[in-house]
């Protein structure tokens, strides 16, 4: 009994840590025009309007983080805030890998 639930552990803990699919930088590129990103960050995330951000070219480890901050609230701003609620896990990753690319 306690050797099948710890062998059952193991193996959930096996599917937790598949990593999620790789970020994919094309799906990012549509998803920044898409979702608007470009409207106010500027193309390519480098053409930012007025004192916004330019985040093109940022790491993709500090891209998703801020938006992760963003979508739970911890980087409370009421522009991005509801910018980042709409995006899934995917949306971010590639969102990440497409503007770390620039
Ligand atoms: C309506 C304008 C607007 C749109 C649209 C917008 N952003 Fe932003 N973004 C901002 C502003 C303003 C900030 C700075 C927020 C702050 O000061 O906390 C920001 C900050 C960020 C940051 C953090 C940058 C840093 O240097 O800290 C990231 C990453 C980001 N936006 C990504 C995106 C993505 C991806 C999208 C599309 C899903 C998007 N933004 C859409 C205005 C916008």
């Amino acid at each position: 009994m306690r050797t099948s639930a710890i062998i059952a552990i193991v193996a959930l803990a096996g599917l937790i840590n598949t990593p999620l699919q790789a970020a994919d930088a094309a799906a990012g590129a549509s998803a920044y025009n898409a979702k608007g990103c470009v409207g106010c960050h500027g193309a390519a995330g480098k053409q930012p309007i007025a004192n916004y951000p330019a985040i093109g070219g940022k790491p993709a480890d500090f891209i998703s983080a801020e938006l992760n901050k963003f979508r739970s609230g911890e980087r409370n701003n009421p522009v991005m805030m509801p910018m980042a609620a709409g995006l899934s896990d995917a949306d971010v990753a590639n969102l990440a890998a497409y503007l770390a690319a620039q």
